[in-house]
């Protein structure tokens, strides 16, 4: 409790840094023996050495893939949930959990503007989500081109990573869709799907792209997946968040067309690791895909069962992840969340003008969300990659290189509402 509470007070959160195996090999060895220790002295040694050995990934100084920003009122009541080990499994076993996480779905179901009747899941990640969405876009394929064919999933050259593992288990190819101006649009897709020798089981939209916040074409993309009967399902992991932001939201037309959609409140909804919020328009269809069928489960199907979050995605046992989401939306409100994007949305939109300002940097493309790629005139790999090093050393940043069409430039990806311009300018400065 000590501990925790010391951790939850920090102000600033410092950095922190890895160490090379050798030297964790060294100060740690293992405290697993057969008679256990004191948890004093084994809180210590994680105290003194393994936490600061985690990079803080809700470091306002934390800028690096995709970071987080869990709120005070998120964290607390994940330990809430831990201090019971809350599960969400069944209706049966924690209606009470289930009830409350489906208030939290709901609100997200509705900024996309999805139906009263669409429902889901909150999975560990977005990964998990891609995965078990593309397995029900696969299975409903096969209700209409048979169980033989091998499907394609279409895709552009931004799709997430996680997309091409989930391709890979499920047996699909990908059809990759030409891009413009770095998204995937309706037109293209049309005329991709058109030339396609595979059936296309799914489209994968993305609402945010991890390298660089970019928004792909979801309304002709919707038109599209319509006009071809195949399933649409947006990827808004990251920049789904924004949907709630006035000054963002019209770049998201077209997303009520989702067959599912995914965000992850463990990025930028300010929630805890780990949670990803899954969304089906029919949650019907997933649930005939994932219910995992025994004879000790059928008493979770008799008609007590309002709704099984375990029906919805690879998964059965779960953690309540949700529950810290719904404690904090109560809590703070939606207004606050909404105020805590459009502030990171405004410091993205000041970073980019202060790069235009600076005569060492220069912007790659403007951002459409909170990421800013852009370049170090002059440098070379190597120059971006020792630079980045000696900033986390002197614990002013994390910054690491990204590639952007082949060349190595440099990505900052916002999402704490703290960190600000001037600290920004700091990191930018030790660029010159
Ligand atoms: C657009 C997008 N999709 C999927 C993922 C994967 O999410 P997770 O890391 O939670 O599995 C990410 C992660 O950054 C992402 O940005």
């Amino acid at each position: 409790m000590r501990y925790t509470h010391d951790r939850l007070a920090l102000d600033p959160v410092p950095l922190d840094r890895s160490l090379r195996a050798e030297d964790l090999e060294r100060l740690v060895a293992t405290p697993i023996t057969e008679a256990g220790n004191d948890p004093e002295a084994i809180l210590s040694l994680f105290e003194q050495v393994i936490a600061p050995a985690i990079l803080s990934v809700d470091s306002t100084r934390f800028l690096s893939f995709i970071p987080a920003a869990p709120t005070k009122a998120s964290l607390l009541f994940d330990m809430v949930v831990s201090s019971a080990s809350l599960q969400g499994i069944s209706w049966l076993e924690a209606s009470g959990a289930i009830h409350a996480e489906n208030q939290a779905l709901r609100w997200i179901a509705d900024l996309a503007g999805m139906p009263g009747s669409a429902g889901g899941v909150f999975v560990s990640g977005g990964s998990a989500a891609n995965l078990s969405a593309l397995a029900v876009a696969r299975e409903t394929a096969k209700t209409i081109h048979g169980t033989s064919a091998r499907f394609a999933v279409a895709v552009s050259a931004q799709t997430h990573s996680s997309v091409a593992n989930a391709m890979l288990l499920l047996e699909t190819d990908a059809l990759v869709v030409e891009a413009v101006d770095h998204r995937l649009t309706g037109p293209k897709l049309r005329e991709a799907i058109a030339g396609s020798s595979q059936p296309v089981c799914a489209v994968v939209a993305t609402a945010g792209s991890t390298n660089a916040g970019l928004i792909d074409d979801l309304s002709g993309i919707s038109q599209v997946c319509r006009e071809n009967n195949i399933w649409m399902h947006v990827d808004g992991a990251y920049g789904g968040a924004a949907l709630h932001a006035p000054s963002a939201r019209e770049r998201f037309a077209g997303i009520e067309g989702a067959d599912s959609f995914v965000v992850d409140p463990h990025k930028w909804l300010f929630a805890p690791y780990d949670c990803a919020a899954l969304l089906y328009r029919d949650p019907n269809q997933a649930r005939a895909v994932h219910t995992q069928k025994a004879s000790y489960l059928d008493v979770l199907h008799e008609e007590t069962a309002e709704w099984n979050p375990s029906d919805y995605a690879y998964h059965l046992t779960r953690r309540a992840r949700g529950l810290p989401l719904w404690f904090s939306l109560a809590v703070h409100g939606t207004n606050a969340y909404r105020e805590a994007i459009e502030k990171v949305l405004t410091t993205t939109r000041r970073v980019a003008n202060l790069i235009r300002q600076l005569d060492h940097v220069e912007l790659v493309l403007e951002p459409e969300l909170s990421v800013v790629v852009f370049r170090r005139i002059g440098w070379t790999p190597d120059e971006y990659s020792s630079w980045s090093k000696q900033l986390l050393e002197d614990q002013i940043g994390f910054v690491v290189p990204t590639k952007w069409d082949g060349e190595t430039v440099c990505r900052f990806a916002f999402l704490h509402p703290n960190t600000t311009i001037d600290i920004v300018g700091e990191i930018l400065a030790t660029m010159q």
